[in-house]
């Protein structure tokens, strides 16, 4: 044991010598283009210092403060980086959003962006698809029917909604059922990639799969359609991050967000800040699940953070969390 032990001290000694060479000639080169690239004359020196941006709308590069004296190419080559912590914005988004477009054009916006201007719902569903879908009434959600939708619904009267998170569409149809008992003519975008989650179908084995493409999305639609809802139900079929930011850059605000996807932290914590961002002056974001021990309380701990950071007062609705716009 002792004895193997030592050859392969030896034979890695001799490998790190053998591999030392072109590494220092790699370190020296970088260095070289290193040194040249900031000796050329540099606009970030001259410039004066950037001034603080509003959270969540700059687009302010992070800001390496880098001094002439952190160099010396005639002695020791070590490159100190000083980064001035106290011009960082850790919590900022970057895409400043689009002046907002009326209510009354967000669904013909969206469908001519994202669908080449053909509603998903026509020639709904196509024959490779109709005899796997299940034409029921009910439909699995969680806390879909929650009393804090009728509550904040009530109390904004949203001409738009957007939810992240709509799987088969309990909660998106349990909110348009409202928001048409009210007499509200709201759309309600629903932002799904509508592939569940890896390993979903332990639990949900009843939802067909064609060549490992689930079909969550064409039964999310066939839901709507059942439920008579496909005037005042939208779907955004993309990943959370991609479609939220979209949202913004195209102007399309919303009066309610509901945060119901990825309930990891980094997920929940993202949804969050990038739903804000949409979200009208006035506007209520809220969410599933602030009392659930999943994900390692993931989506509580977003939501407190994000609350801390913007100062704002987390109220909760049953299972819950409601944040109010200032
Ligand atoms: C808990 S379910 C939503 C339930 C629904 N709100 C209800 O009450 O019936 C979570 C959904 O989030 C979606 N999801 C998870 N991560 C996502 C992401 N990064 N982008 C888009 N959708 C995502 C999943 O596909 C899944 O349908
Ligand atoms: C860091 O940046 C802030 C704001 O620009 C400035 O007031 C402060 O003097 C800087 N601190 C250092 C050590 O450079
Ligand atoms: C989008 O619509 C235009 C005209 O309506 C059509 O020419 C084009 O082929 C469509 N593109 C796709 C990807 O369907
Ligand atoms: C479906 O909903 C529309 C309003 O969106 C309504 O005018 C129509 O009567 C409804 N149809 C049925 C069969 O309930």
């Amino acid at each position: 044991m002792k004895t193997e032990q030592h050859n392969n001290n030896k034979r890695l000694l001799s490998s790190l010598l053998r591999t030392a060479k072109p590494v220092a000639y790699f370190i020296f080169l970088l260095l070289t283009y290193a040194l040249g690239y900031l000796s050329a004359p540099s606009a970030r020196s001259s410039q004066p210092p950037q001034q603080q941006a509003p959270p969540f709308a700059s687009s302010t590069p992070l800001n390496a403060v880098f001094s002439s004296s952190d160099f010396d190419s005639t002695s020791n080559s070590v490159i100190r980086v000083t980064v001035n912590s106290t011009e960082l914005d850790s919590f900022r988004v970057t895409t400043r959003c689009a002046d907002p477009i009326s209510p009354e054009l967000v669904r013909r916006t969206l469908v001519d962006r994202l669908f080449n201007g053909t509603s998903p719902f026509s020639n709904f569903p196509p024959p490779h698809a109709a005899p796997l879908l299940r034409r029921t009434k009910k439909i699995k959600g969680w806390g879909s029917n929650g009393a804090v939708f009728e509550n904040l619904i009530r109390r904004v009267k949203p001409h738009v909604i957007v939810e992240v998170g709509t799987f088969l569409g309990a909660s998106a149809i349990h909110m348009a059922e409202l928001t048409q008992r009210l007499g509200l003519s709201t759309q309600i975008l629903c932002i799904d990639d509508f592939r569940g989650w890896a390993g979903f179908i332990d639990r949900f084995s009843k939802i067909p799969m064609v060549n490992g493409d689930v079909l969550l999305y064409f039964q999310f639609l066939m839901n709507a359609v059942n439920f008579n809802k496909t005037g005042s139900i939208l779907p955004v079929p993309f990943s959370s991050g991609s479609a939220l930011i979209k949202l913004c850059e195209w102007g399309v605000y919303a009066d309610l967000v509901e945060i119901d996807a990825g309930h990891d932290f980094f997920s929940a914590w993202s949804d969050i800040t990038r739903g804000y961002q949409i979200l009208r002056p006035g506007g209520i974001i809220f969410g599933h699940d602030y009392f659930t021990a999943a994900d390692n309380r993931g989506v509580r701990r977003a939501v407190d953070l994000f609350a801390k950071v913007n100062g704002l007062k987390i109220k909760i609705d049953g299972q819950h969390w409601v944040l109010h716009s200032t």
